[in-house]
């Protein structure tokens, strides 16, 4: 298999293993008021998401996609989610279980955009 597309298939599978991760610490620290102590739960997410990261970078080195077009506005999304999903747990830890939930949420949407922008590729230009 050529190897951009075999990065292309682990960076789509981090991203899945990511959005489930951020959703399993939403639902346990907003959903169910419970604090993350296990260390798997809290330290695991950055490591996946370094990874993933990494990847996407490695692969716009590759590609050398320009930022002004579909691959600009997936990033923007991108940068809402890692926003939202710094700013949901630092709420929660807070006690603004509320605000938390709604970064929550928004953390979701924004992933799901960004997901759907990498795949369908919209021509903006
Ligand atoms: C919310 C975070 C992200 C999601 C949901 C996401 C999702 C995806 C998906 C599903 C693909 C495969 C698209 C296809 O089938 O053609 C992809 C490709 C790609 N992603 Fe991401 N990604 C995210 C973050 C990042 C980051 C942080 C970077 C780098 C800065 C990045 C760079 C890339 C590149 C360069 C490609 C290959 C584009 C191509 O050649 O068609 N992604 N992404």
């Amino acid at each position: 298999m050529d190897s951009y597309i075999a990065l292309k298939h682990t960076h789509t599978l981090l991203a899945f293993i990511s959005i489930l991760g951020f959703g399993l610490r939403g639902h346990l620290a907003l959903v169910m008021n419970r604090p993350l102590t296990n260390p798997i739960i809290r330290i695991g997410p950055h490591v996946i998401n370094l990874i993933f990261i990494v990847l996407g970078l490695v692969m716009w080195h590759i590609s050398k996609l320009p930022l002004l077009g579909w691959f600009g506005l997936k990033m923007i999304f991108v940068l809402a989610y890692f926003a939202s999903d710094g700013l949901a747990f630092s709420r929660a830890k807070q006690g603004l279980r509320s605000q938390g939930v709604v970064f929550y949420v928004l953390g979701l949407i924004a992933f799901l955009i960004a997901a759907w922008i990498a795949v369908s590729k919209p021509v903006l230009f």
